[in-house]
């Protein structure tokens, strides 16, 4: 795949088949994405790669926990607010997936099912969880993002699909633990990944992206 072609036609699924990545189409995303920047060569990650029965053994540790309302403990904290402008997104965002499930937004039980379906991995076959070390600053945070969507494009090329999900981060300490991860690793983001099932209904909904002239200011 072309690389423009492929940043522009990437997307987030929600919806996955059941068909196992093979190890080989693994192995080789890891080794592109290797060649991701960071600050001064530190390439400050590493990547649980989840899939089969241990996937679905944290699946339902996390299911549970979420579905309990357990408290949150992210290692990055969740925005509690938005200026304006991206509260309209976020708020627009939210309701056209809810619209795409056929759930009407006081329909508390169809929101609750939406939330959930973050922590089954929208029934993708693997999940990856990102972790950077503890002692790091926000600058590593950034490298991680680069190296997060150089995942997610090295799966698009591969045809696999893929959903970052902060809402993989509510638990660490769970997840460290059924990773036998140690505590000073912080945990940045999850990522379902698998090859997308296009007649899901959540695959239907497809994010309203701003016009370069709304963020682009040229100084000539
Ligand atoms: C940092 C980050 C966290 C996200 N967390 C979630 C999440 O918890 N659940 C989810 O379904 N999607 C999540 N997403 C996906 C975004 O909703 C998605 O990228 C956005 O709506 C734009 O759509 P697109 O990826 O299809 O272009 C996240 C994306 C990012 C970058």
């Amino acid at each position: 795949m072309e690389l423009l072609e492929g940043i522009t036609t990437r997307r987030s699924f929600r919806g996955f088949k059941s068909t196992p990545i093979p190890e080989e189409t693994v192995k080789k995303i890891f080794q592109a994405v290797s060649n991701s920047p960071s600050y001064t060569n530190t390439q400050p990650w590493e990547v649980a790669v989840v899939s089969g029965r241990k996937k679905d053994e944290l699946s339902k540790i996390l299911y549970d926990l979420a579905a309990q309302n357990a408290v949150t403990n992210p290692d990055i904290p969740m925005p509690q607010a938005w200026p304006p402008k991206m509260e309209k997104r976020t708020g627009e965002h939210g309701a056209r997936r809810l619209a795409a499930l056929g759930v009407v937004r006081d329909d508390a039980e169809g929101r609750e099912k939406l939330r959930l379906m973050n922590f089954e991995f929208y029934d993708a076959p693997c999940a990856l969880f990102l972790f950077t070390d503890g002692a790091l600053t926000t600058w590593s945070i950034f490298d991680m993002g680069l190296f997060a969507q150089n995942v997610i494009l090295a799966a698009h090329a591969f045809g696999l699909g893929s959903c970052l999900q902060a809402s993989l981060s509510n638990y660490p300490d769970a997840v460290r633990e059924f990773l036998g991860m140690p505590k000073a690793k912080k945990l940045i983001i999850g990522i379902s990944l698998g090859y997308p099932d296009i007649a899901a209904k959540l695959n239907t909904y497809r994010s309203v992206k701003l016009n370069p002239d709304d963020f682009v200011r040229e100084y000539a």
